[in-house]
């Protein structure tokens, strides 16, 4: 079942674009405005079951496309289609721009507007049963890179693999997460949700979050050892029961210290990132580490070992640390200072501002086995928009 808003001032077309998807035996629910997409805006609520938004644009304005970027940025998970008869390549442009996922030519196309609302219909079923991989990041000691590669992976994920992605930090000291991706003020901290947990719900979970980037929040960690007290792991179990259902992938920054609740969060990781150097202390530190988690019951295949700032031509080698530490490293990331020191200091993904580095290719790679590109079927009306070849310019006389 998905909700469509349908919005057209013409009661014709209305009549005629509800008749194609009553005949399409898709189920949903239909409302219809006919006051223009500017009262959508006003109604800050109007959209939020909607699915579909069907914007019948026959006479497309500048303030239509404003108002439909305004909405989707609004509301990430709607889809837009827009109707409109002989859109120009720089309308397409635009529309996609504003976050317009189809556009349907009128007189519609009853069969790829169907299949266009089919896809919909599967994206929003997939969304019911959408159950989000859990992946925890643990350092095998202070500064191993756990915090930077969960965060950056989480971003990669969010940008390059198109996955909804939440980190959570579970830090209890630094609670530093949010800070190296974007600038912005967490607007409460993990230790608030949970001692406000009798108001936890979607609505309240999310104001809480750092929306880092579209498609990437962050719950900002404790920051404090004494306020890290009123998270426990009921509170824990809440919020994860709540989230699986909202993200593609939650991504837990453990930080250093096994407790009851970092315990908790990799009971419930589909994967287990312990994060070592090869250096002799972090090697060390990751054998323990490592039993440890072979001690809580952790099977081996659950648990994959990233090697960060790896020197291909340093001391020790790759072979070296996996006869030391006893297991195959999983990843091995390159130690790349530069870039990486930049994009830290000035709070960006180290993808979004050194997109070429060694780091961020690795990073890249590491999403990719993540979550694979699926192979493209892009047949999509606005792709077969883009695809067509220009119109023949009609020739002056
Ligand atoms: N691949 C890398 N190359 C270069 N420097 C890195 C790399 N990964 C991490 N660092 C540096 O190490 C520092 C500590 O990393 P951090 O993620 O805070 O460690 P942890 O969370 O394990 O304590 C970062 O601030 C960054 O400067
Ligand atoms: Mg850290």
């Amino acid at each position: 079942m998905i909700n469509i808003l349908l919005v057209s001032s013409d009661p014709g077309r209305s009549q005629q674009i509800t008749a194609v998807i009553a005949a399409s035996g898709i189920g949903h629910q239909l409302k219809t405005l006919a006051n223009g997409l500017q009262q959508v805006c006003a109604d800050k609520d109007a959209l939020q079951t909607t699915d579909l938004l069907i914007f019948d644009g026959y006479h497309l304005t500048q303030d239509d496309i404003d108002a439909l970027e305004k909405l989707s940025s609004r509301h990430r998970e709607l889809v837009c289609t827009l109707i409109t008869p002989e859109p120009s390549h720089e309308v397409l442009m635009q529309a996609m721009r504003a976050g317009v996922r189809n556009v349907a030519l009128w007189p519609i196309d009853r069969d790829s507007f169907i299949a266009d609302i089919k896809r919909v219909a599967g994206r929003r079923a997939e969304a019911d049963h959408r159950d989000g991989k859990v992946l925890s990041f643990v350092s095998s000691k202070g500064g191993s890179g756990a915090t930077f590669v969960a965060v950056n992976l989480g971003y990669a994920l969010a940008t390059l693999r198109d996955k909804r992605v939440l980190l959570v930090d579970l830090n209890q000291q630094f609670g530093d997460a949010a800070h190296l991706v974007c600038d912005k003020n967490p607007p409460a901290t993990i230790a608030e949700v949970c001692a406000q947990i009798d108001r936890l719900d979607a609505s309240f979970f999310d104001a809480c979050l750092t929306h880092a980037y579209p498609n990437f929040d962050v719950l900002a960690g404790a920051g404090d050892p004494v306020k890290a007290v009123d998270i426990k792991v009921p509170h824990l179990e809440q919020i994860v029961k709540l989230v699986r259902r909202q993200y593609d992938f939650v991504l837990f920054d453990v930080g250093q210290s096994v407790n009851p609740v970092s315990i908790f969060a990799l009971d419930h990781s589909d994967l287990i990132f312990p994060v070592l150097q090869s250096s002799v202390p972090h090697i060390r530190a990751g054998q323990k580490l490592l039993g440890l988690l072979q001690s809580l019951g952790y099977p081996g295949e659950r648990v994959r070992v990233l090697l960060n700032r790896h020197e291909k031509r340093g001391r020790i080698d790759l072979k070296t640390v996996e006869g030391v530490i006893g297991v195959k490293v999983y990843n091995a990331l390159p130690n790349d200072a530069r870039p990486v020191l930049d994009a830290i200091n000035q709070g960006v993904p180290v993808i979004k501002q050194h997109k070429n580095s060694p780091i961020s290719k690795s990073l890249a790679e590491l999403a990719e086995t993540l979550a694979p590109a699926p192979k493209a079927s892009g047949n999509t009306m606005l792709t077969k928009l883009f695809r067509s070849k220009p119109r023949a310019q009609p020739s002056p006389a």
